[in-house]
């Protein structure tokens, strides 16, 4: 070390002691470790723009790269290209409400609300307000110790992009098409979660996936972390989205009608919304076992096929699939359209076979019967057969939803693909196993 640095490193070290010395404040933190230079400090009040519900204004072509939807709504309207002046009529028809209208004395006692049931940054918590809380907390994994290491986690590895509140904001995600996850919805698009229930949550496994695997074809990267790091990450996941929402609800509340009470708005919001992750995380959706199964793989690879040719009619029948009416063309004209968060989806293509949330069986068959909640694809769980009251199939040859299953994994597959439209071998195949008239499969 030279003599000037090491001059300068003294006087950092006393400036740094003296500060140290004479601030209780300081001393009241946290023990400052390997992330947490910044010390600790409240979650900031949310001041960007609310979506009440998916808009419905047209939407002609992907917004530019920084330039999201609702960040487009403050510029000056002689910028504004045809879209984003068909999206401003959703804010002035109060469907898109601005935060930062809020009067400060309000901002100030509701963010002193959030911070007393939710904690800060460095101490975050769910207040157990009441004593039915305590095990939903608990089963959820959300405790205090817990939420702290996992907020460390995601400042270091996920607020670039998700910002740290969980807005999808962060400096690096403003720019990814599509944006990353805002959690303050509380929607999540990948769930395994009982689709019947109103406003079903993920599991602790469905943010797993997305966590380990990322999603083929965003920019949502995989991580490859220790088991109980990831945990503590899921945990604080569940978390910001909870506070998230809470705030959400409140924040619409207020500006739509006027709040005040603001506690007692925020605590309501907490015992209808916990309630729902827990139950949730209790209730797997059920997957029908697979009827073409087969142990032999050369069988069941031939089952798969006379399975996705009849996957084809449900695919194309308006009534019962109703997948052509978004996924035009088997996806590759899908029209453009706003999602719950206000920003840009396209259903998706399926003939390029890249699927975010996996090609297994069991993820897509995930994804028809659930829907995906915020996107606009809705559930299909008409497309299970209905069985006896021992749960067994009544006619298990026929089953639409895994035959769609297989018809969306041939869409992606050249072979397959291919093979389901040679009317001459699968003729000779559906013979072979019995499965009644042959389908003719024709798509270019
Ligand atoms: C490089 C940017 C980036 C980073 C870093 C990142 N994500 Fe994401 N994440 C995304 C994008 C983009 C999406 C949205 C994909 C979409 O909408 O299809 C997303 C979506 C998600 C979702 C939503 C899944 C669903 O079912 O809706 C979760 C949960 C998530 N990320 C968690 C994390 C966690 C936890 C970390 C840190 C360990 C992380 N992400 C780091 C970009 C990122
Ligand atoms: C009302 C519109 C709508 C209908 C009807 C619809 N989808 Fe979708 N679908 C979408 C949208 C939008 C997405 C893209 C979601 C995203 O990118 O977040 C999507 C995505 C998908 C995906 C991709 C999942 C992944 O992991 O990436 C599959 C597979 C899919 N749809 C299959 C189907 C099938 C099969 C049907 C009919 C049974 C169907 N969809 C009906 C709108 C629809």
């Amino acid at each position: 070390m030279s003599i000037i640095n090491r001059w300068i490193f003294g006087l950092c070290l006393a400036f740094f002691l003296g500060m140290s010395g004479c601030s209780n404040e300081w001393q009241d933190l946290p023990s400052t470790n390997e992330f947490g230079e910044f010390g600790d400090r409240p979650f900031p009040l949310r001041q960007d723009w609310l979506v009440v519900s998916t808009p419905k204004a047209p939407v002609t072509k992907w917004f530019e790269a920084g330039l999201p939807p609702l960040t487009a709504l403050d510029l000056p309207p002689n910028q504004w290209n045809n879209d984003q002046k068909a999206f401003f009529a959703e804010k002035t028809s109060n469907n898109i409400l601005n935060c930062k209208s809020l009067p400060t004395e309000e901002k100030i006692t509701f963010a002193k609300g959030l911070t007393k049931y939710f904690g800060t940054m460095r101490q975050p918590k769910i207040e157990p307000i009441t004593e039915e809380m305590k095990p939903m907390i608990e089963d959820l994994h959300l405790e205090p110790e817990t939420l702290a290491t996992g907020g460390l986690l995601f400042e270091s590895y996920c607020s670039t992009c998700h910002g740290s509140t969980g807005a999808g904001d962060g400096p690096a995600g403003k720019f990814l098409i599509p944006l990353p996850r805002d959690y303050r919805q509380g929607l999540f698009k990948f769930l395994t979660a009982q689709p019947q229930n109103f406003g079903a949550k993920p599991q602790r496994v469905d943010l797993k996936h997305t966590i380990q695997y990322g999603m083929v074809g965003a920019g949502m990267p995989a991580f490859y972390l220790e088991e109980n790091q990831i945990e503590a990450i899921i945990s604080y996941v569940i978390f910001l989205s909870i506070r998230g929402e809470c705030e959400y609800s409140t924040m619409k509340n207020s500006l739509k009608d006027g709040v005040d009470d603001y506690a007692g708005e925020i605590t309501s919001a907490l015992k209808r919304i916990l309630p729902r992750w827990w139950e949730s995380n209790k209730q797997p959706m059920k997957l029908d076992e697979n009827p073409y199964a087969d142990e032999h793989p050369q069988r069941a690879y031939e089952k798969k096929l006379i399975s996705a040719a009849l996957g084809y009619k449900v695919f194309l029948d308006g009534k019962k699939g109703a997948c052509t009416t978004c996924h035009v063309n088997y996806g590759r004209s899908s029209p453009y359209q706003y999602d719950s968060w206000g920003t840009v989806v396209q259903p998706r293509n399926l003939m390029v076979g890249i699927l975010r949330a996996g090609r297994e069986d069991h993820q897509i068959y995930a994804r028809i019967l659930g829907g995906i909640p915020g996107s606009g694809m809705p559930s299909h769980a008409h497309l299970i057969p209905k069985s006896d009251e021992t749960g067994v199939l009544i006619t298990p040859k026929q089953h639409p939803l895994w035959n769609v299953v297989h018809f969306v994994q041939a869409l992606g597959d050249v072979k397959m693909k291919s093979q389901i439209q040679q009317f001459d071998y699968m003729k000779k195949l559906f013979e072979k196993y019995e499965m009644g008239d042959p389908v003719q499969v024709k798509f270019d």
